[in-house]
């Protein structure tokens, strides 16, 4: 199946990968979106394709302001529906209750248990009964992601991993932004190409890695929060 997909879609244009997710998938395809650039050019691809893929946000309760104002914009503007998943209550309140708002900062493991508890578990369910889940994913993101497919099983979550921009470079999703008139963050052009949870994302100096800003504090090998480890 992988290796089909591979074949069928390997020398498309990101619309026409979209086209065929819905002409194969239709509304067995799920995207997710955090509203970051490569996820809005996604989302007006979507549109573009009149896909009936299903969308949804993972809404941890630490975003930024500007991601709200984008999210805003985004339904005014595609008038699709995006449905947010919000961390089971009991988790965060026994998280909270333990260990603080900002246990992140003291080891991995605790960081990592935050994010399990705002985006690993509510994914979980976004996902379930989805066939494919399509990604604002780029190669060039981080080393990490170079080793990535554009297409890819996830083993875990038993998923077909479909990333319509993986080779798109970061000019490339600026300027189609920029000439489609597609609603982006603000902080974008305050510094940061990745935007995550706000106590855990920081803008980045020139030169330094499109992630150095997430989890700015840990070592290299570790900024991934576990929503993307699988690859096949
Ligand atoms: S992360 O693993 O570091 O958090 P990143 O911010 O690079 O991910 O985004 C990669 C892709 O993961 C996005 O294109 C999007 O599909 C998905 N994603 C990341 N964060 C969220 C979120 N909060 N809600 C929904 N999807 C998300
Ligand atoms: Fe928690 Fe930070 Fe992970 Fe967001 S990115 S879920 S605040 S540890």
């Amino acid at each position: 199946m992988i290796a089909k997909i591979k074949h069928d879609i390997a020398g498309l244009a990101a619309i026409d990968i979209i086209r065929y997710i819905e002409q194969k998938f239709g509304a067995s395809a799920v995207f997710s979106t955090s509203f970051g650039i490569e996820d809005q050019v996604v989302t007006h691809l979507l549109a573009e394709a009149k896909s009936t893929a299903a969308i949804f946000t993972l809404e941890t309760g630490r975003l930024f302001p500007e991601t709200y104002y984008v999210w805003n914009r985004t339904l005014e503007k595609y008038q699709l529906p995006i449905k947010a998943y919000y961390p089971n209550t009991q988790s965060v309140e026994e998280l909270l209750s333990a260990k603080g708002p900002s246990s992140f900062y003291d080891s991995v493991e605790n960081r990592k248990e935050c994010c399990y508890i705002r985006k690993i578990e509510p994914l979980h369910r976004a996902i379930k009964g989805f066939q494919v889940w399509i990604t604002g994913i780029r190669a060039e993101q981080s080393a990490n992601r170079e080793d990535m497919h554009a297409v890819e099983l996830d083993e875990v979550n038993n998923i077909i991993k479909i990333h319509p921009l993986f080779d798109w470079t970061l000019d490339e999703v600026e300027t189609f932004l920029k000439s489609n008139g597609i609603p982006y963050n603000p902080l974008h052009d305050k510094g940061f190409p990745s935007i995550g949870c706000q106590p855990c994302t920081r803008a980045i100096q020139p030169g330094e890695d499109f992630r150095a800003g997430r989890w700015w504090w840990e070592d290299k090998s570790k900024k991934e929060c576990g929503l993307h480890v699988t690859t096949k």
